[in-house]
């Protein structure tokens, strides 16, 4: 099989950490911003724990400073995505990063990273994520700003951040106001926290999807749950072998979860940081766990399906991932 060919969709990548190390460190330099700490001598972002890698994450966002190096860093992405197969994805963006939760400010933030999008040939819709230890007063400004610009590529609302901090519950409000704007909703669950945060999230916040959720393998119950509600969980094996929720592959949940007929998707999270992208996701789950074509297609209807898009979109993607 030749990975980087097959037709992919990519649910959960995190615009800002799908910027390459290169094109962060070009415009420290652009803008004399001091990016000392974030890469290490081989010019790799540097981190050594989740609580770091967000620090990280979070430092090298600071020179992303203008609707138009959005604009630039959508087009980027969206070609680098091109290279390895994907024809449909969803970018997680932070309005936190893009004006800061001003609402004319992400309108203008939004309208560049749209006509980036436009041009390219990966079908693109947009996440707007709250950031979650930026807290549920936060969260709700971002959900505010989302409403309001609900419609054109922005068709999701989603959570990031370190799940540790809040409860789910807390950010209800802000995921309640999201969801009467139209938008499609998925949250960060499962990944660092264990099951009982996936549990919260499903309940508090009526998720259509979750990011990760890859340690509700650890309940029993709850894998039934998520088989029998058909929850689609947004599994990133490549970052969580990096941040160590797994030692490596073969002992990932991935396989067990689907046995177990729960709904998998594949998708990188933030590939720079994790030393991945989508090629090396695919064939390590060929040459490590033995998946083939139909595996492959299989997860791709999945991701369809459960994709925040309108049915003229998913049909016509669809038809990619019949096998051919
Ligand atoms: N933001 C970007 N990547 C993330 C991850 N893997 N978990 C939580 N928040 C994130
Ligand atoms: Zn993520």
């Amino acid at each position: 099989m030749n990975f980087s060919e097959i037709a992919k969709t990519e649910l959960h990548l995190h615009l800002e950490g799908a910027a390459p190390p290169a094109f962060i460190r070009r415009l420290a330099q652009e803008k004399n911003v001091n990016m000392d700490g974030v890469f290490d001598e081989n010019g790799a972002y540097v981190w050594t724990s989740f609580v770091e890698f967000l620090a990280t994450y979070e430092r090298a966002c600071e020179v992303l400073k203008t609707p138009e190096d959005f604009g630039r860093l959508m087009g980027a992405v969206l070609e680098e995505q091109a290279r390895h197969g994907v024809v449909y994805t969803e970018h997680f963006l932070a309005p936190d990063f893009c004006g800061g939760g001003d609402l004319g400010a992400w309108k203008e933030y939004l309208a560049a990273m749209t006509e980036a999008a436009k041009t390219s040939s990966v079908e693109a819709r947009f996440v707007s994520t709250c950031v979650r230890h930026m807290g549920p007063e936060q969260a709700k400004i971002t959900a505010m700003v989302s409403a309001e610009t609900a419609g054109g590529l922005l068709t999701g609302f989603g959570m990031g951040g370190d799940e540790s901090q809040f409860t789910a519950a807390d950010f209800a409000y802000a995921f309640d106001m999201a969801r009467e704007a139209g938008l499609g909703l998925t949250s960060h669950a499962g990944e660092v926290e264990g099951p009982d945060s996936v549990r919260e999230t499903l309940d508090a916040l009526k998720v259509d999807r979750i990011g990760h959720g890859v340690r509700s393998i650890e309940d029993p119950a709850l894998v039934q749950r998520l088989a029998d509600e058909g929850v689609v969980l947004e599994v990133c094996p490549g970052s969580n072998i990096s941040l160590g929720v797994f030692p490596d592959l073969k002992a990932h949940s991935i396989s067990r979860l689907r046995e177990s007929g729960v709904v998998v998707t594949v998708s990188t999270d933030d590939p720079p940081y994790f030393h991945t992208d989508m090629t090396a996701e695919y064939r390590d789950l060929s040459e490590q766990l033995g998946w083939t074509q139909d595996d492959f297609d299989a997860i791709n209807q999945a991701a369809m399906k459960a994709a925040f898009c309108d049915e003229a979109t998913r049909s016509k993607l669809m038809a990619k991932f019949n096998g051919a």
